[in-house]
């Protein structure tokens, strides 16, 4: 007999889970040093554009793929597309990328988890200039021991939790990290706009300066609104395909959408206030969260303690992250292959770990081996990020809009949303059929240089 396929016990549960999924480092890591290159309110607005035209119609034909397929994304398309090779490929372009994006991702979460350990170690203590916080990222993230350790620890958290299976593991723990998470960031937030002179960070994320946006800062905002919302590789697909027909997709999505959304923008006003207070530059790249911010809370009263509180926060919006990753390539492998769920993690975790290790290794030893001018990490991050991900979301958006099309579609997503408002369902076939394929096609040629 086929065992019953787990679903979400709650609606709360599935929604805190797949926004745990979107909520991760691309909200409090990469967001808020986008929002600091690409001056400021300017760049939100933009983003948010991207994320109501393109993620949010996107997001929820992902979700309604999986729901009515009830597969993992391989099973998904076969069913849906009666066994059409190509599209049985995109199901499979998903998990690869799952695979690669899980490798590199799990590094970094690594990282957050190695400054908790640092943090209460008190190694930032006595740094007081962001040149020296530079030197001991480096010195940390060059190590093999440290970062391969951490990544080695990270990827055990994220095992032990999906080897629970849905309820008793993702579910449970989006339920218990999510609004530990939103109590932490509120936290941080407070202490970072009631530091003297923090007025100066909140002018910065509220007012537009649309002079500084070019082509190239939208498509920008356009790629992080897909890293964010976790879109284009299947992981809402296999999210939605534990959930019950009874349940409405639109509306889950906007409250997803919408939370992801909410983070990001605090992760900004947690940040930039405090960095502002303290005359630090907005403007520092990816270094910016492991470079400055473990010193700027030298200068903060309590700072030890919120030190501590921001990487646990990082390390567990990264967790509820690698966790959905990891369950896009179990549910394929248990799905397909009929494995037991425990041991097919546990090995899975095993092969992405190494996989990872290049990785690790790409800020030390193997800094300076390069391919087309890349290091093993960027090369992975530029491939999965900038090329698989937008094609992975062209094709969700064609296939649901004209492949499998509307008229099987519609129905499936009236189920459990026969209520919703007219209006925005036909702005949603709008938006799937013709503006979500065409602004991504344009995202992907011109991160290829073709554009
Ligand atoms: N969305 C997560 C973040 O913002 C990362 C992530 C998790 C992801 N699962 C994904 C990105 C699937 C793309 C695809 O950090």
């Amino acid at each position: 007999m086929k065992p019953e396929r787990e679903q979400w016990s709650s609606k709360i549960g599935f929604i805190l889970a797949t926004a745990g999924s979107a909520v991760g480092l691309g909200n409090i890591w990469k967001f808020p040093y986008l929002v600091g290159e690409n001056g400021g309110a300017a760049f939100i607005i933009l983003y948010l554009i991207c994320v109501v035209l393109v993620g949010l119609p996107i997001v929820i034909a992902e979700i309604l793929i999986g729901r009515t397929a009830q597969k993992n994304p391989v099973g998904s398309f076969r069913e849906l597309s009666k066994s059409n090779p190509f599209w049985i490929g995109i199901g499979l372009l998903g998990v690869i990328t799952g695979f690669i994006i899980l490798s590199y991702y799990n590094v970094i979460a690594g990282w957050s988890i190695g400054y908790v350990v640092e943090s209460i170690k008190g190694t930032f203590e006595n740094i007081d200039n962001p040149k020296a916080g530079g030197d001991l990222f480096i010195s940390l993230s060059s190590s093999s021991f440290w970062s391969v350790g951490f990544h080695f620890l990270f990827m055990v958290f994220t095992v032990y939790i999906v080897y629970f299976g849905v309820t008793k593991g993702i579910e449970k723990a989006g339920k218990i990290l999510m609004p530990t998470l939103l109590i932490l960031i509120i936290l941080l937030v407070i202490r970072g706009v009631t530091l003297e002179g923090a007025q100066k960070g909140i002018n910065y994320l509220i007012q537009a300066d649309f002079s500084v946006i070019t082509t190239k800062t939208v498509l920008l905002a356009l790629g992080q609104a897909f890293f964010s919302l976790s879109l284009g590789m299947g992981a809402l697909l296999t999210y939605g395909s534990y959930m019950s027909k009874k349940e409405n997709i639109p509306s889950s999505a906007i409250s997803i959408v919408g939370l992801d959304t909410f983070v990001a923008i605090l992760a900004g006003f947690m940040i930039f206030p405090a960095l502002f207070a303290l005359g630090m530059q907005p403007d520092q790249g990816p270094a910016l969260i492991y470079n400055i911010l473990p010193i700027m809370f030298n200068y903060i009263p309590g700072g030890y303690i919120f030190r501590i509180f921001f990487f646990l926060l990082l390390s567990m919006a990264a967790l509820t992250s690698t966790i959905s990753l990891m369950e896009v390539i179990t549910s394929f492998v248990v799905d397909e292959l009929k494995t037991k769920r425990e041991i097919t993690v546990i090995i899975l975790g095993l092969i992405v770990f190494s996989i990872g290790v290049p990785s690790a290794l790409s800020s030390g030893v193997l800094k300076d081996f390069t391919i087309f001018g890349l290091t093993y990490f960027d090369l992975f991050d530029f491939i999965a990020a900038n090329i698989f991900l937008p094609l992975g979301g062209i094709f969700i958006a064609l296939f649901t809009g004209w492949f499998w099309s509307i008229k099987k579609a519609l129905p499936s997503l009236l189920e459990g949303a026969d209520d919703f408002n007219p209006t925005l369902i036909k702005t949603w076939i709008f938006l799937i059929k013709f503006v979500a394929p065409v602004m991504v096609l344009i995202i992907l040629l011109s991160s290829l240089g073709v554009l």
